[in-house]
């Protein structure tokens, strides 16, 4: 194992997962652990450089983390973020104070003369998010910078290579804060920038190897992204010793099924069930139209297809998730067994016990579970795929959902994503797809009277999928697919472009 790795001791902040994140985009590996596992982390002797997290509490509360000693006894490179340089300071003898109004927010900022600041602006902005304030610095150390209502709003001790800034460097609000970041790992802590996310790849593997060693794993693989890539991992690590079940649920996209199937079954030599549910799921949706019940619907036959299956596999020991670390925020910090059912079909199987689950990408971002994809070796259509809802098609069918419905869609909807990606836009636009709603107009075909459904197109930019503006799709592509639509699927002869954005709309219709 090699020394070249950050321990980031977490106190309860909000952005520590970034903090890591920032690190791993130095090309340096970092570990996130509880301020409380300091001691035995430590003793591993694997860590070059210390960052210490904010967090929500005061440090003269009773209560409150304080820094662990063997943080200060490591003699490593520390940097002390926001709660954190308050613990430090209050160890070490400085005094901590409560200010008289929060400071929240883009705040003026004046770098002094430091290794950390080194080739930066010396007046530039920052993100403070505090209330209480470092109003005595310990021996040693020194004011390396200052804002309007922060008198250290940055200290340090470059003797003992200790470094703590009231500000927080890991958001983007900060904008010199990436290079500082840099300037801590390269400049103080001397670490060089040689990590790749092929790295985390075998570490990983190696890691579930360990943990797993002959014991047996079961997977939902749904043909996301995440899915894929957490079962790869664990299928490297333990083989076939991990079974991946797909549930087809009969209201996916256009040949989706096959192309799962193909890849990893055929490529990947994944242990995979496939579980052909479409019959059952069309069976209870059958009259439901209300969008919220049909997702319902689905989640918990998924949970029962689910069971049944893993049920046949005999005694399995874990569960293998691919929750993300945006999931992790959603469903409350450090609370790995709450998944939204938003976001994974149906949350966890109730009536099958797991002795644990393994959520192999929990402190990865989802830009970072694309790359790992790339390095496992998946095809570019599956890493760079865009969102799709677990219930799949349901909530794009408005109104009862059938056979004949479904082929509609799935026709139009294919239509439509070659029609975007021949020209060029798959990149520029984050989610694209047609929404077959249940409304029938009167048409004109050849000399005859139509009486057919109306088809809307959705596509959306968006950076976080929270709030989404329509994309802006030259009128001559419209055209062709709404040429190619008409022309090509039958039962529909209207086609609209969804002008919302969201809010008010959402992404989906249902
Ligand atoms: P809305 O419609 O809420 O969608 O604006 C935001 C994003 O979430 C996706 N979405 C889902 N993803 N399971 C998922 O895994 C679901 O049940 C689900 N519903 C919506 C949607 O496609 C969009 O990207």
């Amino acid at each position: 194992m090699s020394k070249n790795k950050v321990l980031v001791l977490d106190f309860g902040g909000q952005y520590n997962q970034l903090i890591a994140r920032r690190i791993r985009e130095a090309k340096v590996y970092s570990e996130v652990l509880p301020y409380t596992k300091a001691k035995e982390a430590l003793a591993t002797g694997e860590y070059a450089a210390i960052v210490l997290t904010g967090g929500p509490q005061s440090v003269y509360d009773s209560s409150s983390p304080k820094l662990p000693q063997e943080v200060l006894e490591s003699g490593l490179p520390i940097l002390a973020i926001c709660y954190g340089a308050q613990a430090v300071a209050y160890a070490l003898g400085g005094e901590v104070k409560p200010a008289a109004k929060r400071e929240y927010g883009s705040t003026k900022i004046k770098l002094y003369d430091s290794l950390l600041f080194k080739d930066m602006p010396f007046d530039t902005t920052c993100w403070m998010s505090h209330t209480d304030f470092i109003s005595n610095m310990p021996d040693g150390f020194k004011v390396v910078a200052i804002t309007p209502s922060c008198p250290v709003a940055a200290m340090e001790d470059s003797l003992k290579n200790i470094y703590a800034v009231q500000f927080h460097p890991e958001v983007m609000h900060t904008p010199f804060g990436a290079k500082m970041i840099e300037n801590f790992l390269y400049k103080v802590a001397k670490l060089q920038p040689s990590w790749e996310m092929s790295a985390f790849a075998e570490e990983e593997v190696a890691l579930l190897r360990k943990k797993i060693g002959n014991d047996k794993a079961v997977c939902a693989l749904s043909g996301g992204v995440d899915s894929a890539v957490a079962a790869l991992l664990v299928h490297k690590a333990i083989g076939h010793n991990l079974s991946c079940i797909f549930v087809n649920h009969g209201m996916l996209r256009k040949n989706e099924a096959e192309q799962v199937e193909k890849v990893f079954k055929d490529t990947f030599k994944l242990n995979l069930i496939v579980v052909d549910a479409a019959d059952r799921f069309l069976d209870r949706l059958h009259g439901v139209t209300e969008p919220e019940t049909k997702r319902k619907i689905i989640g918990e036959e998924f949970i029962r297809v689910f069971e049944e299956e893993s049920r046949k596999l005999g005694k399995v020991k874990y569960l293998v998730q691919g929750t993300i670390y945006p999931d992790v925020i959603e469903s409350g910090l450090g609370n790995a067994a709450v998944i939204k059912s938003h976001h994974n079909v149906g949350g966890l199987p109730k009536n099958v016990s797991f002795d644990e689950i393994i959520e192999p990408l929990r402190n990865l971002f989802k830009d970072e579970v694309r790359q790992l994809g790339t390095s496992l070796g998946l095809p570019d259509y599956l890493v760079q795929r865009q969102p799709f809802p677990g219930p799949g098609l349901a909530v794009r069918i408005i109104g009862e959902i059938t056979k004949e419905k479904i082929k509609i869609l799935q026709d139009a909807d294919a239509i439509f994503r070659e029609e975007i990606i021949n020209a060029g836009l798959d990149k520029k636009i984050n989610q694209y797809f047609a929404v077959l709603t249940d409304m029938k107009s009167v048409g004109v075909m050849g000399d005859g009277r139509t009486y057919d459904y109306t088809l809307a197109l959705r596509a959306v930019q968006t950076s976080d999928f929270m709030t989404a503006s329509f994309a802006e799709i030259p009128y001559d592509i419209l055209a062709k697919v709404s040429s190619r639509t008409v022309n090509e699927v039958a039962c529909i002869n209207r086609i609209v472009y969804d002008v919302t954005s969201k809010p008010p709309a959402t992404i989906e219709w249902e």
